[in-house]
């Protein structure tokens, strides 16, 4: 697939079907995305491809401690508060895809819903979690961006969906513990990863972009 289709095709993947990815197609996907540049070839990131019962057990605790207060204690946490440029697209983001998903705003119930799906990984077959050693500090996160994204184009290629997931990392005690993970690592980043559910109403759903002179200016070009 040429790669501006990929990067125009890519979206992120809320539903999935149950049907189960080939271990070679995953490992065709790193063997490539690891090709990924990072600052001076630090190549810092770590990975675990997880699946079968073990997919099973995490998502089933993830979904419990979800439906709880309990707060998530994330190791690479977001900010808590964004400028109000980016939160009016973090809003309009939930407005669109909920209205596309026919979920109105009242409808507590069922938004509440979408977002425990978070917690199964959408149904994924496979969740990939990215973790770096804690000794690496917050500039290595610019290189987990550059091979996350590298993976979610290859795997569209492959005709598979991704959806990167902040929540799959909410609570990483869970995580580290189901997956093997050891205490020295911060785990960055879930992203689940396996065939679209095309069908599914989240699917249909496409997010806003601004436009180019919104971003880009030209500087004696
Ligand atoms: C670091 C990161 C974390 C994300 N976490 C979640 C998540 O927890 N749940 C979710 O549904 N989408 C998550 N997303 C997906 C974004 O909402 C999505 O990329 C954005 O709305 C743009 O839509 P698109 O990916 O379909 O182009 C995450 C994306 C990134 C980059």
């Amino acid at each position: 697939m040429d790669v501006y289709k990929a990067v125009t095709e890519r979206q992120s993947i809320r539903a999935f079907k149950e049907k189960s990815v080939p271990k070679s197609l995953l490992k065709k996907i790193f063997e490539t995305a690891l090709r990924a540049p990072s600052w001076a070839n630090s190549q810092p990131w770590e990975f675990a491809i997880v699946g079968g019962e073990t997919l099973q057990a995490l998502a089933e605790e993830l979904f419990e401690l979800g439906q709880t207060e309990v707060p998530g204690n994330p190791d690479r946490p977001m900010p808590e508060k964004w400028p109000d440029l980016n939160n009016e697209r973090i809003r309009g983001l939930g407005k669109k895809m909920f209205e596309a998903m026919s979920i109105p705003r009242e409808d507590k119930e069922r938004r509440k819903e979408h977002y425990s799906r978070n917690y199964r990984f959408f149904g994924a077959p496979n969740i990939i979690y990215i973790y770096l050693d804690q000794e690496l500090g917050v500039y290595s996160m610019l290189d987990v961006g550059i091979i996350v994204q590298t993976i979610a184009l290859l795997a569209t290629a492959e005709g598979l969906g991704t959806c990167f997931l902040a929540s799959s990392s909410r609570y990483p005690d869970v995580v580290r513990e189901k997956v093997g993970i050891p205490k020295s690592k911060d785990i960055v980043l879930g992203v689940a990863i396996g065939y679209p559910d095309s069908k599914d109403a989240s699917n249909k759903f496409r997010s806003d972009r601004g436009e180019f002179d919104e971003f880009v200016r030209w500087v004696d070009v």
